[in-house]
């Protein structure tokens, strides 16, 4: 049993193999978390698609068993989710209206580099999927690569997608069935190059972290706040603080957790390894949240029952 976080070491799953879930997106259901992420193979090409989305349940965060692969790349010459692709950062949601679970995710086509900028969505009827194809588009005709989703308490659910090279955030509402983004968007961070965007809604405010635009380097977090979603988003300095502070702490986001019943949020990251990409490694760490301005400082190893913060 595990029974601490140890950010950026290997994390065995409860078969002793460690958790191969990059790009987390993480859901709460029925007293059980779900972690979804990129499954990455081993060298230089492992950041490419082979096997597809995997998934992984807990109950206390700690302990994750491996639920297999949720969302499959297709062996179909020209598919869009065709073995070869690039599939990163996949997001679910509960949709409470149809029942289903609807995963968003971040595609790049077979052998077009980053140039595609699409969502693939996918819907399952249990949390551990299989997750079946839907479709595959630009948001609202827009260039969507980093990407989150969020779901308020009323069930209104957004993505929010790094857009426009990159350049801009958009904040897009989703249609009732989370299948679609809405007619409208809002732009955020004009010219600002956020990506690896995480939010959470948080003693009424929203908290978005994210990063600077530097590939598999980190760079210093970023964490702006707003009252809601749509913004205006505030932005504040980085919250890190100590050694490697302008690196996050060699990480970069990709999800804030709040456990149930508990004033803790949890910082999720990706320390990414290029040369390899199976061995990159998870930095969880505790975030203080406060409008005025937030607080993450490193723990080697930290539980959320003796929380430093
Ligand atoms: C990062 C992004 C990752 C991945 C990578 C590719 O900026 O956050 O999800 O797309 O670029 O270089």
């Amino acid at each position: 049993m595990i029974s601490e976080f140890r950010p950026g070491e290997p994390w065995p799953d409860t078969d002793g193999i460690p958790v191969n879930a990059h790009g987390g997106g993480f859901l709460h259901h029925e007293d059980v978390w779900y972690w979804y992420g990129e499954f990455k193979t081993a060298g230089t090409e492992g950041n490419v698609a082979q096997v597809g989305i995997s998934c992984y349940s807990s109950r206390d965060l700690y302990n994750w068993k491996n639920c297999g692969i949720a969302l499959p790349v297709s062996e179909e010459p020209g598919a869009p989710l065709e073995r070869g692709c690039i599939m990163e950062r996949p997001k679910v949601l509960f949709n409470e209206q149809t029942r289903k679970f609807v995963m968003w995710l971040h595609l790049e086509r077979k052998g077009q580099g980053y140039s595609s900028a699409e969502v693939a969505v996918a819907v399952g009827d249990t949390p551990t999927g299989p997750f079946h194809f839907h479709r595959a588009f630009r948001p609202n005709g827009q260039m969507s690569r980093d990407m989150t989703l969020f779901k308020d308490e009323q069930g209104v659910a957004w993505q929010l997608r790094s857009s426009e090279e990159n350049a801009t955030l958009h904040i897009a509402r989703l249609t009732e069935d989370y299948l679609d983004c809405g007619p409208d968007y809002v732009r955020a961070f004009e010219d600002g190059w956020l990506e690896a965007p995480a939010i959470i809604h948080h003693e009424g405010w929203y908290h978005l972290v994210g990063s600077y635009c530097t590939g598999w380097r980190p760079n210093a977090c970023r964490h702006a706040v707003a009252r809601s979603v749509e913004g205006p988003w505030k932005e504040l300095i980085n919250p890190c603080v100590g050694p490697h502070n302008g690196l996050t702490f060699h990480s970069q986001s990709t999800f804030l957790l709040n456990p149930p019943g508990s004033n803790q949020v949890i910082y999720v990251g990706d320390r990414w390894n290029p040369e390899d990409a199976v061995s990159g490694t998870y930095v969880w760490l505790p975030i203080r949240l406060s409008p005025d301005g937030a607080e993450m400082r490193w723990f080697d190893r930290w539980r959320l029952e003796q929380s430093p913060v």
